[in-house]
């Protein structure tokens, strides 16, 4: 571990059998709030999936909550989480602003926090035990170093269409931080259009239509997640065009569908977020109800996908 930091794959390593209270049933059982997004995208679907499977093999009593894409659901949960007197609340939250009140309440109330998947911009680091989580920026960095590897040696305008995540989301925000970082040193990128699809398929969709209406030469677009980039790929088929040829495509995450598309070369170049948090979560939470420290940031570890390499990842694809 260097300054807090520890890599999730070290922190999954440590195993499920570390004598936390939580494995055992019976009255020392540990009870977890959670506070889920909502259902937008697979990636979300699989990273429930595996928040509930863990849960129930470490024997955790899970009470889920769908926030069905709203903040001020989630704060409703987390508040009922505090008024049930659960063992630990974890969350990911729908957007960086605005938690500073109900996290205080939850530290005034004694119960710790635990941030999966998104961070919060809160000042106050007190407020929340860790953030297991993907570096969004480097994933950001990723697409943008693939592009330019795409295009280089070459001297004719890009036009860059940007489908972004929901407005205000932390994956929203430092993927087009990272991929803007990478593209702004050669002045042959251009970003033509950017809208949100707020990580969904059917809002891909919508947005790529509007995008192929108003903009005249599409080069590239760079969706946020699959499933706004598999949306747009029915948008741009339906318009006449062969996505991955007449247009280059970009996303994010490497979910089933996506790494399909990928192996068909409708997509050209997918970077991975890993949804599998669930067993990282449930070490963390047993250790922080024991009272246990835990480093303050663990990052998820995660690779790329060229559409050879999709081909051979599809057989053993866990979600
Ligand atoms: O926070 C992770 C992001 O949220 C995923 O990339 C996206 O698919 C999801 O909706």
């Amino acid at each position: 571990m260097v300054g807090g930091l520890l890599l999730a794959s070290t922190l999954a390593g440590c195993g499920g059998d570390d004598g936390g209270s939580g494995s055992g049933g019976g009255d020392d059982k540990i009870t977890l709030g959670f506070s889920q997004v909502g259902a937008e995208s697979g990636w979300r679907t699989a990273n429930t999936k595996s928040i509930q499977e863990a849960a129930a093999a470490e024997g955790i009593d899970l009470k889920f909550s769908d926030a069905q894409g709203k903040q001020e659901k989630q704060i409703e949960a987390i508040r009922s989480f505090i008024t049930q007197r659960v063992d630990v609340i974890a969350f990911s939250p729908v957007v960086e602003s605005g938690w500073d009140p109900v996290l205080k309440e939850a530290k005034d109330a004694g119960i710790p926090v635990i941030l999966t998947d998104r961070a919060v911009d809160s000042k106050d680091t007190s407020l929340y035990k860790t953030f297991l989580g993907s570096d969004f920026v480097e994933e950001g960095k990723k697409a943008g170093d693939w592009l330019a590897k795409e295009y280089q040696g070459k001297s004719d305008p890009v036009n860059i269409v940007e489908l972004q995540g929901t407005p205000g989301a932390a994956p929203a925000i430092d993927r087009k931080t990272g991929f803007e970082e990478v593209i702004k040193t050669d002045p042959k990128f251009k970003i033509v259009a950017s809208q949100t699809g707020k990580f969904e398929r059917t809002s891909g969709k919508q947005t790529m239509e509007t995008f192929l209406q108003s903009v005249k030469d599409i080069d590239v677009l760079y969706a946020h997640n699959d499933d706004m980039g598999l949306g747009a790929i029915e948008a741009i088929e339906a318009a006449g065009k062969k996505p991955g040829t007449d247009i280059k495509i970009i996303t994010v995450d490497a979910v089933k569908d996506g790494m399909t598309a990928l192996s068909e070369n409708k997509i050209n170049f997918i970077v991975e977020c890993s949804p599998l948090l669930g067993p990282q979560l449930m070490q963390l939470v047993k250790k922080v109800k024991n009272s246990e420290e835990v480093p303050t940031r663990i990052l998820t570890e995660e690779t790329t996908f060229t559409p050879e390499q999709a081909k051979a990842a599809l057989p053993d694809r866990k979600y």
